[in-house]
């Protein structure tokens, strides 16, 4: 749909202002699928996703993959070209899966972006091919930020192997990089042309990453659905056993939350100043870059939902004694509530010592 509407409201042309206002919109639509053993020969569904625009062509197809995944999963890169081999009259790999940096070391350095952008180009990755990024929250990011900005955009295929990633960043419209310390200061907003979710991907991830990758769980159940928090609350001992079903339907029904948010939320690209799924993140941010990501992002979310759960009972918008249960399931999760940079203060800084805060100082110097 489009349309050049004229004169504009207000009608600038005579104080020579704008005289056409150009308005179109673009509809947006990616399919989120929830599989297991995607890059199994016997499983079709990476293959259908590149053949859903174009069935009777050959897609050239370059694949990053995480190299923490790869370090405890080392038949992965065989796996994936043992799949292309497989369905190669619609998967044509242009080299062999590239391994690059997994964790936040890929976003930290920008010399990463321009070298996949390289390879983009070498290998003659063009619109109508697809670039594969398989990985952490991190990796799809940076990966996610190349393939935006190659040729202005290309297909992006995300393969999300964290919580965190399966569960809000890889079924989102977000890419970035960090950029002297700044998170995600250097990004777009591109939304992917497939997420294809593989939940046996979780069991190889360390317990403290499946356990990072539940605080955004919290935060969209806070958010927008009381139910599921209450979900949360009844399940914690099978989510701290990280046992299957609950794990699953944990993920799923986050990545649902988020996707319906982007959707019917009314600022899919986050121009106004609300921004819900960004609650707890204030704090987040600042201490993951304080904490030069020893914090990590999950972890760092939630401290931030229970500074801004407390903010939220001080500004009379929360009942007193809800951040006591919302700090109560964070804990149980598995998550510390306290990091030694939240006693960091600017030289320039005032200082309002709490009450909780002069305990824990006294109790620090006790201790
Ligand atoms: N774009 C968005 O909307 C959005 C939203 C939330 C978070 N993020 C970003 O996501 C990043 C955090 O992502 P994350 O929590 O997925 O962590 P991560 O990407 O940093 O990965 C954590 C570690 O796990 C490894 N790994 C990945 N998959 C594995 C697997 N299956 N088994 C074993 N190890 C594996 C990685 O190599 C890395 O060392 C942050 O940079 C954050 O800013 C982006
Ligand atoms: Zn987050």
């Amino acid at each position: 749909m489009s349309e050049v509407v004229k004169p504009p409201v207000p009608d600038l042309s005579t104080t020579g202002g704008s005289l056409y206002l150009q308005r179109f919109t673009v509809a947006y639509e990616y399919p989120v699928t929830f599989t297991e053993r995607l890059f199994s020969a016997d499983n079709p569904i990476l293959h259908d996703t590149v053949a859903r625009l174009e069935r009777n062509r050959r897609h050239r197809c370059i694949v990053f993959v995480d190299d923490g995944l790869c370090a405890v999963r080392p038949t992965l890169t065989d796996e994936i070209e043992a799949y292309a081999n497989a369905h190669a009259a619609a998967i044509e790999l242009v080299m062999a899966p590239v391994k690059v940096p997994g964790g936040e070391k890929i976003k930290n350095e920008l010399f990463h972006i321009e070298w996949m952008q390289g390879l983009i180009q070498e290998h003659r990755i063009d619109r109508h091919s697809f670039v594969i990024a398989v990985g952490g929250g991190a990796v799809l990011d940076a990966v996610g930020l190349v393939a935006a900005t190659s040729h202005r955009g290309i297909r992006l295929i995300r393969v999300p192997t964290t919580v965190l990633s399966q569960n809000d960043s890889g079924v989102g419209v977000k890419n970035s990089v960090n950029l002297k310390g700044a998170k995600n200061f250097v990004g777009t907003f591109a939304p992917p042309f497939a997420v294809l979710n593989d939940l046996t991907f979780i069991d190889d991830l360390p317990a403290r990453e499946k356990i990072a990758g539940m605080a955004e769980a919290v935060k969209v159940a806070l958010i927008r659905d009381a139910h599921f928090f209450r979900w949360l609350e009844q399940s914690i001992d099978a989510l701290s056993l990280f046992e299957r079903p609950a794990m699953s339907f944990m993920i799923r029904r986050c990545a649902e939350l988020h996707l319906r948010q982007i959707a019917c939320g009314g600022d899919p690209f986050e121009s106004g100043s609300a921004r819900p799924l960004d609650f707890g993140h204030w704090a987040a941010h600042k201490i993951e870059s304080l904490t030069r990501n020893h914090v990590r992002h999950g972890e760092a979310v939630a401290i931030g939902i229970a500074l801004d759960t407390r903010y939220s009972v001080l500004a009379g918008l929360l009942a007193p004694g809800f951040e006591d249960r919302v700090a109560a399931l964070l804990e149980l999760l598995g998550f510390r509530l306290w990091h030694p940079v939240l006693e960091a203060r600017a030289a320039d800084a005032h200082d309002y010592p709490t009450p909780g805060h002069r305990a824990r100082r006294r109790g620090a110097r006790d201790g």
